[in-house]
């Protein structure tokens, strides 16, 4: 009924760092993306090569990846908004990257300066291309259970842009529950949605935010659901303390105390991986909001 084994996708370098307020020097982030990769974690998200203005926190890609490439048997994904993002991302040798759509005009518009539908017609140039260079490409779709704006996501407008991103030959998509107000049932409700559609579950990644403390509980809805690929950033990092609607992924420490807990293997060491955002919250000066971070480093 569950799986064996879980892959995975760490966000702590990339979508856990992307909102902090102070500048975190590269060489914490590439430190912090080796530490990771040497807790057991083999999908390590880098960074993002998007508008340096749009998120001044990763402008420093170019500087970064070379710092972490090297690194052997782990996957290195980064994001790319356009063509300009995936030329810089190639141009390092990068052969992971990923797009990010939304479900709901109002994000689009707010992440991308686009509507859904101009998103889409952005990346698919975007991912034949990155095809055809040999990446392999996720496809985050973003508002998939609910949006600031809008309330509510009904789920056939999630299917129609996942179907869409699998049309491009997304390789992977990732659901995205960007502001945390997903609940087990809906969670259950839109991948079955999403199977009718003709998505298979293999293909698809969950991506929880933890804003109402329902992280872990959508998770195992879809790992009951056969879901093998999960999202989650280091220490629960992420997000900014001053919006309400937005607060850090779910903590990987708190997903393999579950993983582990249910017999479900991972490859992650948790004491290292607890080491690691501990180092990190040093660096950042505030505690990891982390229940099994803090369980662990409070002995
Ligand atoms: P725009 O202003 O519409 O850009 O922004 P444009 O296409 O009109 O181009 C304007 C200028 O920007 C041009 O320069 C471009 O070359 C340059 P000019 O010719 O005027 O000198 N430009 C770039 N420069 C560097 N790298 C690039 C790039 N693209 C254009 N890639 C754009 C559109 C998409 C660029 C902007 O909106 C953007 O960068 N957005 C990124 C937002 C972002 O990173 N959000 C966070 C990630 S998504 C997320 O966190 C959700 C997720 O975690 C899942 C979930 O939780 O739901 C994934
Ligand atoms: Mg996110």
């Amino acid at each position: 009924d569950l799986p064996a084994r879980v892959r995975i996708h760490e966000v702590g370098a990339r979508d856990g760092l992307q909102n902090e307020k102070t500048a975190v020097p590269t060489a914490v982030k590439a430190e912090f993306v080796r530490r990771l990769a040497g807790a057991g974690l083999t999908t390590v998200e880098a960074t993002s090569f998007v508008h340096p203005k749009w998120v001044p926190q990763l402008a420093d890609a170019e500087e970064l990846y070379p710092l972490v490439s090297d690194l052997a048997g782990v996957d290195l994904p980064v994001l790319v908004p356009n063509r300009r993002g995936l030329d810089r991302a190639l141009a390092l040798g990068a052969r992971r990257v990923a797009v990010f759509a939304s479900a709901t005009e109002s994000f689009a518009k707010a992440n991308l300066n686009r509507t859904v539908d101009e998103s889409l017609a952005v990346f698919e140039p975007v991912v034949r291309e990155a095809k055809d260079a040999g990446a392999h490409v996720r496809g985050y779709v973003s508002m998939c259970f609910g949006d600031p704006w809008e309330g509510a996501v009904p789920p056939h407008q999630v299917a129609r842009v996942c179907t869409a991103l699998r049309d491009m030959g997304c390789d992977e998509l990732s659901l995205g529950d960007t502001i945390g107000v997903a609940t087990p049932g809906h969670v259950q409700a839109l991948l079955a949605l999403l199977n009718e559609r003709g998505v298979p579950t293999p293909a698809l990644g969950v991506h929880f935010h933890d804003t109402y403390g329902q992280a872990l509980a959508n998770t195992l809805a879809a790992l009951r659901h056969g879901v093998t690929t999960v999202d989650a950033s280091a220490g629960g990092l992420g997000g900014c303390p001053y919006a309400r609607s937005a607060t850090g992924n779910l903590a990987t420490e708190d997903l393999v105390w579950m993983l582990h807990g249910l017999g479900i293997e991972t490859g992650v060491d948790l004491g290292r991986l607890t080491a690691t955002s501990v180092w990190m919250a040093e660096q950042l000066g505030r505690p990891s909001p982390s229940r099994t971070v803090r369980a662990l480093s409070h002995k």
